[in-house]
């Protein structure tokens, strides 16, 4: 694959394989996925539970190795590079954020926010200054000192979304982003995403149930058993599947 050929994607996922356990057990989650995450898109991942979508991602994110397959994110062959290299990565270019959003629960939300930074290298002052600008932008300004335990479970999740912008990656990765806010703070999210996917060399992969994002979609991409099924790019010719609308496949 040669890079010109990937000069437009964030991610470009091509025969992605995965299975899990052995033996009798063995299942396969993933069959050969081919997906294309472009630059300055928003790209979802739909379809129902037990699917993949988790797994996919977290591929595409380089905290789990497929099986078979290519995997370049930003022109890097995924694949084949080292632990660290990955970790590297990671750590400069991908922000993800969890289902479950993993808050470290003895950190305050500032300090939260501020481990991308902090891992980075940036000096612990002016990465809590960064951390308290971006929780502010998720409507969390007030909520700087409490910890995870302290908040609701919305709270905790734009807890979560400003740890994955912080350190203004070129792919944030999402796992179910507005399962846990309301219609408003579910508004100001998409917003931020939409502005982190208009830079000019960046992408935002959103797995989603939620119905009231999907006209931020530029391409949702329909899964089921390990498959995609269904590649669609929506523009004003082409709206969001009603269907998608209203909750088939979801
Ligand atoms: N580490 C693991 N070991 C064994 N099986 C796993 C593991 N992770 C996921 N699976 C299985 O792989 C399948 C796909 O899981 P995955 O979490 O990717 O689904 P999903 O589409 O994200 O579902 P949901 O919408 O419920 O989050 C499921 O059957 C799940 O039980
Ligand atoms: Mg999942």
């Amino acid at each position: 694959m040669t890079t010109s050929a990937n000069s437009q994607l964030a991610a470009n996922v091509q025969g992605i394989s995965k299975s899990f356990g052995d033996g009798g057990s063995r299942l396969q989650v993933l069959k050969r996925i081919n997906l294309e995450v472009r630059q300055g898109d928003i790209t979802m991942l739909v379809g129902p539970s037990g699917c993949g979508k988790t797994t996919l991602i977290s591929i595409i994110a380089g905290t789990l190795d497929a099986d078979e397959g290519e995997l370049n994110v930003f022109g890097h062959d995924l694949r084949r590079m080292s632990t660290a290299a990955i970790t590297r990565f990671r750590a400069h270019h991908i922000g993800f954020i969890f289902q479950t959003f993993n808050l470290i629960p003895t950190l305050t939300c500032a300090e939260n926010v501020s481990v991308p930074l902090l891992i980075q290298g940036v000096a612990a002052s002016k990465a809590e200054k960064r951390a308290r600008e971006v929780l502010a932008q998720v409507g969390m300004g007030d909520f700087v000192k409490r910890r995870p335990s302290q908040l609701s479970g919305g709270q905790q999740q734009r807890v979560a979304i400003a740890r994955a912008l912080v350190h203004e990656p070129k792919l944030i990765i999402c796992d179910e982003p507005t399962a846990a806010l309301d219609a408003k703070n579910g508004h100001v999210v998409m917003e931020l995403f939409e502005s982190v996917a208009r830079g000019s060399d960046r992408a935002v992969l959103i797995v989603t149930h939620d119905n009231r994002i999907f006209h931020h979609a530029n391409r949702i991409a329909s899964m089921d058993d390990g498959k995609i099924i269904e590649v669609h790019d929506v523009d004003e010719q082409h709206p969001v599947p009603r269907g998608l609308l209203h909750g088939e496949a979801l």
